[in-house]
């Protein structure tokens, strides 16, 4: 079987990077394909594709542009023909990069814009990106026994447990609460509709923990030592997951401890 192909979206820095790592490590010899906004500033990920030249390419891709996403789901097409694994870590709390915590804080733009970028954007991938998915080889995940159940690609939507509304006692956050509920919904319809292609392709939304990244500082003060993750704890854990996963696990969400998430 020809070596599985990974594609990691929002791979500059936090848990994109670390998923570039991991698939390194761990998944050899799968070929990893790292997209970020802006491959000049991301020093680290040059470093490693610097390492590791044979396996990891880094592209543009601003996941905000569909022209980006379109040049890249063409790309991929013309230098490997299907792909394995689409990640899409990418993701912004809010433009301000603090949540909103009352409603007075709430902006038509911020809001817009956030839902662009971490609900929009996923969508748009998973539609340039369905075909080569489709054409996927089954390099990640688990298959069943039965032929007609196998998968070829999945998609991994990161979410946060906060887009949960059923779980949601808290309030605040508006626009990222909203962006990671759409996503969700995103995950679902997704799933239902490549769950009826053939071959299937799955598709789940997952929840990393809180983890030590850009995207959470202002808040770790507030976090316990002991449930603030390193990326390294979450992507393995996120991994333990994606290497399990199967058609009848598709359009659910699940924490990074395996368990589902309530929509
Ligand atoms: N950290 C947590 O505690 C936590 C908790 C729950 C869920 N999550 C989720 O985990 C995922 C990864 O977040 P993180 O913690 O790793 O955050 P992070 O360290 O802040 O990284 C965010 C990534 O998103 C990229 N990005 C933002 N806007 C983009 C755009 N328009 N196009 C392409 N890339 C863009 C950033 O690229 P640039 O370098 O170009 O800005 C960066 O690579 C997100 O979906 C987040 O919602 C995180």
């Amino acid at each position: 079987m020809a070596a599985p192909v990974a594609l990691i979206q929002g791979a500059s820095r936090g848990l994109g990077l670390e998923f570039c790592k991991h698939i390194l490590k761990y998944k050899s010899p799968a070929a990893v394909l790292a997209t970020c906004r802006n491959p000049d500033a991301a020093a680290e990920l040059r470093g490693l594709a610097g390492q590791h030249s044979d396996r990891l390419t880094v592209f543009k891709l601003d996941v905000n542009l569909e022209e980006d996403i379109r040049a890249a789901a063409e790309r991929v097409r013309d230098n490997f023909g299907r792909l394995d694994l689409l990640i899409n870590s990418s993701a912004v709390l809010h433009p301000s990069g603090r949540g909103e915590t009352s409603l007075r804080d709430v902006t038509a733009q911020g809001v817009i814009s956030t839902l662009t970028t971490n609900a929009v954007g996923p969508l748009v991938m998973a539609r340039y990106f369905a075909p080569l998915l489709q054409k996927g080889s089954g390099g990640f995940g688990r298959q069943p026994a039965e032929k007609t159940e196998r998968h070829g690609g999945i998609i991994v939507n990161i979410t946060a447990k906060v887009g949960s509304i059923g779980d949601n006692g808290l309030g605040g956050w508006y626009s990222y609460r909203m962006s990671k509920a759409a996503l969700n919904m995103a995950t679902r319809n997704i799933a239902i509709e490549l769950g009826r292609s053939r071959p299937k392709v799955v598709c789940v939304s997952l929840h990393p923990g809180t983890v030590n990244t850009d995207l959470s500082r202002p808040y770790h003060k507030n976090v316990p030592k002991d449930k603030l993750f390193s990326t390294e704890h979450s992507v393995s854990c996120l991994m333990s997951i994606i290497n399990t996963l199967s058609i009848e696990k598709t359009g659910k969400a699940y924490s990074w401890d395996g368990t589902e998430l309530p929509w």
